[in-house]
């Protein structure tokens, strides 16, 4: 069986070419474009500039991901596309792509929510994993925690309340000078920062739920670089350092909370901040501290931030086929 994967929710477009055996997923081709650079001159994702390249790019990418894979159209068995939640101008470009692609080829189209495609990028290179599962999806939209009894019976346990991981991060680094995305820029600089010089704010770490909130991080944050005014090198990464810490430490705390709780045999890192080395690591040492024996899994680099691949991944899962008149993009989708 053969899907190829499409994923067009923010600034990324990218198809991807995905095959399943019994219960193993090989990855084909994983082809992404991304207007970057674009962003990083206007300091930010402009969703209109986002949108007018990905129309430029679609086309594109499909047809250099079935040339990679090797393979026609006419192989393909389904084609999976990214609905919500998103960009709307940027969720249509992949949508209406799709469609147009079942209807010309008469092939079922599986609509994939982009929370449960960072979660499944884990399934492409893990076959091992074990139910009940935890899993902790850390993007630029989205920090929530999700406890999987199997594939099918999921529950959202708590997400953010108001910025999500990635924003923090993207936000803060802003504040510091650096361009978006700011994650990779304070995990660089962090290294260099003293964990003792700043201490910020960790909310909602000690509340009862699973619920997350990071705006107040980003406040303090600023105070604290009105206070200084002039920022010099070495402060910048002292900066850098309790802001990751801060956001680590949350993140760590309510996952291995959740994850004791409920008792899981499996913990899934997934979305772009799952990139961050620091936090891997962190993660790792911690579950060997207090849960050992529990398995942690993190997809690699290219997997954790968006790509067609884990829309595909998840559609082998998730295997919903709808009429393609039926499926629209919708921005403000749930999770679940
Ligand atoms: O999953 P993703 O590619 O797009 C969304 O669905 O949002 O995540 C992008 C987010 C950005 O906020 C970016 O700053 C963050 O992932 N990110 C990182 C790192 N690499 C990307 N955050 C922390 N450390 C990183 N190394
Ligand atoms: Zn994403």
């Amino acid at each position: 069986m053969v899907i190829l994967g499409i994923e067009t929710s923010c600034d990324e477009t990218s198809a991807a070419i995905v095959e399943k055996h019994d219960d193993h997923l090989t990855l084909r081709s994983n082809v992404i474009a991304s207007s970057l650079a674009l962003h990083q001159k206007t300091g930010g994702i402009i969703p209109e500039n986002a949108a007018r390249e990905q129309i430029k790019y679609i086309l594109p990418v499909i047809h250099e991901a079935l040339e990679e894979a090797h393979m026609q159209l006419s192989q393909l068995n389904a084609i999976a596309i990214t609905y919500g939640p998103g960009l709307i101008g940027s969720l249509l470009i992949g949508v209406e792509t799709a469609k147009t692609l079942s209807y010309v080829l008469g092939k079922p189209l599986i609509p994939v929510n982009h929370m449960l495609g960072h979660i499944y990028a884990n399934w492409i290179e893990h076959p091992e994993i074990t139910f009940p599962a935890l899993s902790l999806i850390v993007s630029g939209g989205h920090t929530d925690l999700v406890h999987f009894e199997n594939h099918k019976t999921y529950t959202v346990l708590g997400g953010t309340r108001d910025d999500a991981a990635g924003e923090a991060f993207d936000k803060i680094a802003r504040l510091l000078g650096f361009a978006y995305p700011g994650g990779p820029h304070i995990e660089q600089l962090a290294k260099k920062g003293n964990p003792k010089r700043f201490t910020f704010p960790r909310p909602l770490v000690g509340s009862g739920d699973y619920d997350f909130s990071f705006s107040g991080l980003k406040t303090a944050v600023l105070r604290e670089v009105q206070r200084i005014q002039t920022l010099d090198e070495q402060t910048i990464c002292n900066i850098a350092r309790a802001t990751q810490d801060a956001i680590i430490g949350v993140l760590i705390k309510k996952t291995l909370k959740a994850a004791e709780e409920k008792g899981v045999q499996s913990i899934l890192l997934s979305g772009g901040v799952a990139a961050n080395q620091t936090l891997k690591d962190t993660f790792e040492q911690k579950i060997t501290e207090h849960l050992p024996g529990t398995a942690f899994f993190v997809p690699s680099k290219r997997l954790c931030t968006d790509n067609g691949a884990m829309i595909a991944a998840a559609a082998f899962y998730h295997y919903d086929s709808v009429p393609w008149q039926e499926i629209t993009a919708d921005p403000q989708l749930y999770f679940a």
